[in-house]
């Protein structure tokens, strides 16, 4: 990524949140830090939020990327593009993200996989082909999230907002990011699995430039 960034000078970048890619931003704070690389010219997008979190909401995704990333490196405010989830008109705020995004491709887009099987917040049984959107949470993302310091499971929100697999597709590089022994199936399944909604982190198979990234527990059933 670094790379990318000092050839190509600006970039649009698209974030996960999770713990998953936690070494990569290190990574990118300590090459910063060592003035190896500039994000002044990046736009950054959020992938994905909590339905009813503001963004200055210590538990949302936004605030997470910010503590873990953002309020590290030189990126301008005004290039930090997040999904807001306490929006009145959801649906509204979805169209403008997706837009957004249709004029500012995404360049390299970073990706975990959740113990559904889901990327972002797109659930079993998404789209392959859909646009941000709502969605209600299945109970493996609710309790997952207890990972990501809501104190009990009635503090977790019930819905997310995310960009859809459609969207997703579209950036021109993607990078699948796991972590670990519990991921293993997981992982299998979405290299060897078939594509299919039900298990929607197997659509990178279709994408024609995916780089993915395993330590050796995700690794192991490979
Ligand atoms: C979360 C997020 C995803 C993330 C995934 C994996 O619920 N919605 O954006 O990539 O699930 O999370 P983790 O890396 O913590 O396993």
């Amino acid at each position: 990524m670094c790379d990318f960034i000092r050839k190509h000078g600006h970039a649009n970048i698209g974030f996960a949140t999770g713990s998953t890619p936690l070494g990569v931003y290190k990574y990118l704070i300590e090459s910063y830090q060592k003035g190896k690389v500039s994000f002044q010219n990046i736009q950054a997008f959020n992938l994905d939020e909590y339905v009813g979190l503001k963004p200055g909401h210590p538990r949302s995704f936004a605030s997470a990327m910010k503590k873990d990333l953002f309020s590290h490196i030189d990126i301008r405010l005004e290039s930090i593009h997040v999904l807001d989830g306490s929006q009145q008109d959801m649906d509204q705020e979805c169209q403008r993200y997706e837009s957004l995004i249709k004029n500012n491709p995404i360049d390299i887009q970073i990706l975990g996989i959740g113990m559904d099987g889901h990327i972002a917040y797109n659930e079993p049984g998404s789209p392959l082909d859909g646009m941000c959107h709502v969605v209600d949470l299945h109970q493996e993302s609710i309790e997952s999230s207890l990972d990501y310091g809501f104190d009990n499971i009635q503090d977790v929100p019930r819905q997310g907002v995310t960009q859809g697999i459609g969207t997703i597709m579209k950036a021109h590089q993607l990078i699948m990011m796991a972590k670990g022994q519990k991921k293993a199936k997981l992982v299998e399944k979405m290299i060897y699995g078939e594509v299919t909604s039900d298990f929607p982190s197997s659509v990178i198979q279709n994408h024609d430039h995916v780089l993915v990234c395993l330590d050796q527990g995700a690794a192991s059933q490979l």
